[in-house]
């Protein structure tokens, strides 16, 4: 199967180069640079019923998965930190007496991807301690109410405690805390509402107060107190579906919801649209730049408003992915998805937000990789995986450093093509000097059946860049630069994607790194006098490059 695809794809003869005028880009960070990012930038959100699946347990640990983990830590400088909620998370209720980690029972009239009535047992904590140096955010239930929503709290805290807490300080297990999983559609759920047409911000910030004084952060002082001591009491919140439904972010942070400054980060989540959303297509929803700078801006409109009021604190997107309903077969799981991933994340960095959780779950359409094998997926590394890979990469490990590592976006409307919707390029600068350069293009190329009639060959944009047109910056500081490709036979095709030559397929070596024949490792990009470098970027692909000083 891998052999057939890399053959189809060296087979392939790139054509019809599209040149443009130089973009500038400058070697020193523009006074609009984003702030830097978070560690983790890089991190994921599992699915509460599918974590069993992706990090397995005590006796048989994930060690797929957590290869997949560790090869972007290993290229952002630290591991992404994983977030275990969304939907399922308020249907969770606790049997102390359960032997088996999760009972679940899916009705399909309410989702067929996941269980929406679901027990779990203390067995279901062991999955936290199956991957070493990983850190986590539980996400605990808000959505049951009444006597079984509060005992549920009352017994799963303490086993939190147990999993994440660390009494020496050495272990970095609890990342953050969360109660509630986009409480803004509580009211409205498709799957059946958990709150009264009457509950309002005013509400919610009363129970969300409530239950994190008198109920967590009480048990927390109980059983982990060095949690607090350590300043590790820190929310996610309020983890809202969106800017739009039928409670406002704005409204809760007026309506007090930190006024236990306890809140560490602001959560918010995010789709690009939805998978049976009439009129939704590869190109023009994913591979669409348009696209993505409008569903983003909601979020930075958000974030500004709270900054003008004084809230300090990142904002971040704690569940996030292509297509809501776990995506669209054909999309979500195609390169052109992974190609997305990549505009969308590196977008965000340039906005400030601060750190992206990739949502996944056990044979969602979207997922970056599918854990273990089921009736519905084989288990496998999937293409929006190697979009993971390239913003690591982009991002870089620079020993730890992530906080001085910022990023802008180029403008590319000086290009031949101009401001184009399915160009993109970002720079990264560390410690101020640019350090890295992504340019992705996103016209879609189908190689299943070619999109320019009577050719197969695949068009190239080429992109020419001048260094150091700045004050500062000389172009010949830069020693030399490197690409590395992320590239697969089209942006329809859903298996064969590599990155600088790597593959990081399940079935070469569980997930770790291969270096593949016959695919171009990464390339030295020739700097022609006065700094100027020209860029060469098939259509549905994207590249990575490196400046050496
Ligand atoms: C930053 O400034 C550049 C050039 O002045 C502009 O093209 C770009 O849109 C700005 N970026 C942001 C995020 O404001
Ligand atoms: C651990 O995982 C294995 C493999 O999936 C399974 O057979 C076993 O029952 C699980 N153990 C518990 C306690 O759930
Ligand atoms: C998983 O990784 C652990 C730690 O490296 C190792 O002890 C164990 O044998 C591995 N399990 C499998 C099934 O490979
Ligand atoms: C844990 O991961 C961090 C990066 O996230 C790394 O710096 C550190 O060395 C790792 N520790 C161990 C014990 O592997
Ligand atoms: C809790 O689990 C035990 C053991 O499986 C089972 O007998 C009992 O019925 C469960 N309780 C509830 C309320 O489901
Ligand atoms: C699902 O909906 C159908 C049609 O309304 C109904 O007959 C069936 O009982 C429902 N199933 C469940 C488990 O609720
Ligand atoms: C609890 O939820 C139910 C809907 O599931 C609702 O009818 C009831 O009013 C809620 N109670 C409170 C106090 O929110
Ligand atoms: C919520 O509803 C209550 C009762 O109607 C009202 O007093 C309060 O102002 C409302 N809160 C908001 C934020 O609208
Ligand atoms: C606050 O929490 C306590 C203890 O769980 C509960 O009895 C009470 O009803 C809650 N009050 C509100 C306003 O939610
Ligand atoms: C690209 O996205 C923009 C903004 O959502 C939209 O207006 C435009 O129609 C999209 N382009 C295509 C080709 O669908
Ligand atoms: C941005 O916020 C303003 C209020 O300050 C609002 O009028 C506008 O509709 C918002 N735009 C978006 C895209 O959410
Ligand atoms: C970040 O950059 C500043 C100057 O740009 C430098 O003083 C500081 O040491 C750097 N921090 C780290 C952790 O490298």
């Amino acid at each position: 199967m891998l052999k057939l695809a890399i053959l189809a794809y060296s087979s392939v003869l790139f054509a019809k180069v599209v040149t443009s005028a130089a973009i500038a880009l400058s070697l020193t960070a523009p006074e609009n640079v984003s702030q830097p990012v978070l560690k983790s930038f890089v991190s994921f959100s599992i699915e509460f019923s599918s974590f069993p699946d992706f990090a397995g347990n005590l006796s048989h640990p994930n060690n797929f998965s957590y290869n997949l983990l560790k090869n972007l830590g290993d290229l952002q400088g630290s591991n992404p930190i994983i977030r275990v909620g969304g939907n399922t998370q308020d249907y969770a209720t606790f049997n102390a007496t359960q032997k088996e980690q999760l009972i679940g029972t899916v009705n399909a009239n309410r989702s067929r991807d996941y269980p929406t009535t679901i027990s779990i047992g203390p067995s279901y904590f062991d999955s936290y301690s199956t991957w070493p140096n990983i850190s986590y955010i539980h996400g605990f239930n808000l959505g049951k109410n009444g006597s079984i929503g509060h005992d549920t709290l009352v017994d799963t805290v303490p086993l939190v405690c147990k999993a994440l807490a660390s009494p020496d300080g050495k272990s970095p297990k609890l990342a953050a805390w969360q109660l509630g999983n986009e409480p803004d559609l509580f009211k409205t759920s498709a799957q059946g509402p958990v709150r009264p047409s009457w509950w309002n911000e005013t509400d919610y910030v009363q129970e969300w107060l409530n239950k994190t004084r008198s109920v967590i952060r009480a048990l927390v002082m109980e059983n982990c107190p060095e949690v607090v001591e350590q300043g590790k009491f820190s929310f996610y919140a309020p983890s809202f579906a969106g800017t739009s439904n039928s409670l406002n972010l704005i409204k809760t942070w007026d309506q007090g919801i930190d006024a236990d400054h306890d809140i560490g980060f602001v959560d918010s989540h995010n789709y690009i649209g939805g998978a049976e959303q009439p009129g939704v297509t590869l190109q023009g929803t994913l591979m669409n730049h348009s696209s993505t700078v409008a569903s983003v801006a909601k979020h930075l409109n958000e974030s500004r408003i709270l900054r003008s009021q004084g809230v300090t604190q990142p904002y971040i997107l704690g569940e996030t992915n292509s297509l809501y309903n776990q995506g669209k077969p054909g999309l979500s799981n195609s390169f052109g998805a992974a190609l997305w991933g990549v505009d969308f994340n590196l977008h965000c960095a340039a906005n400030n937000i601060r750190r992206v959780h990739m949502h996944q779950g056990t044979n969602y359409r979207y997922a970056s990789w599918q854990p273990i094998q089921t009736v519905n997926e084989s288990i496998g590394t999937k293409t929006p995986y190697y979009g993971n890979v390239a913003v690591a990469r982009f991002l870089g490990n620079e020993g730890g450093r992530a906080e001085n590592v910022t990023v802008s976006e180029i403008d590319l409307s000086e290009s031949e093509s101009g401001a184009s919707i399915y160009h993109s390029a970002y720079a990264a600068y560390l410690d101020g000097r640019l350090a890295r350069l992504a340019v992705i293009q996103m016209q879609a190329y189908n190689y299943s059946s070619p999109s320019s009639p009577g050719s197969s060959q695949r068009p190239v944009e080429r992109f020419s860049f001048q260094l150091g047109n700045d004050q500062t910056g000389t172009a010949a500081a830069v020693k030399s630069i490197t690409a590395e490709q992320l590239i697969a036979n089209g942006s329809d095709a859903i298996t064969g994607v590599t990155f600088g030559g790597y593959s990081f397929n399940y079935e070469l070596d569980e997930g770790r790194p291969v270096m593949l024949k016959n695919i171009s490792a990464a390339e030295d990009v020739q700097i022609q006098q006065g700094g100027v470098f020209l860029v060469d970027v098939p259509w549905s692909s994207a590249v990575v490059l490196n400046f050496a000083y």
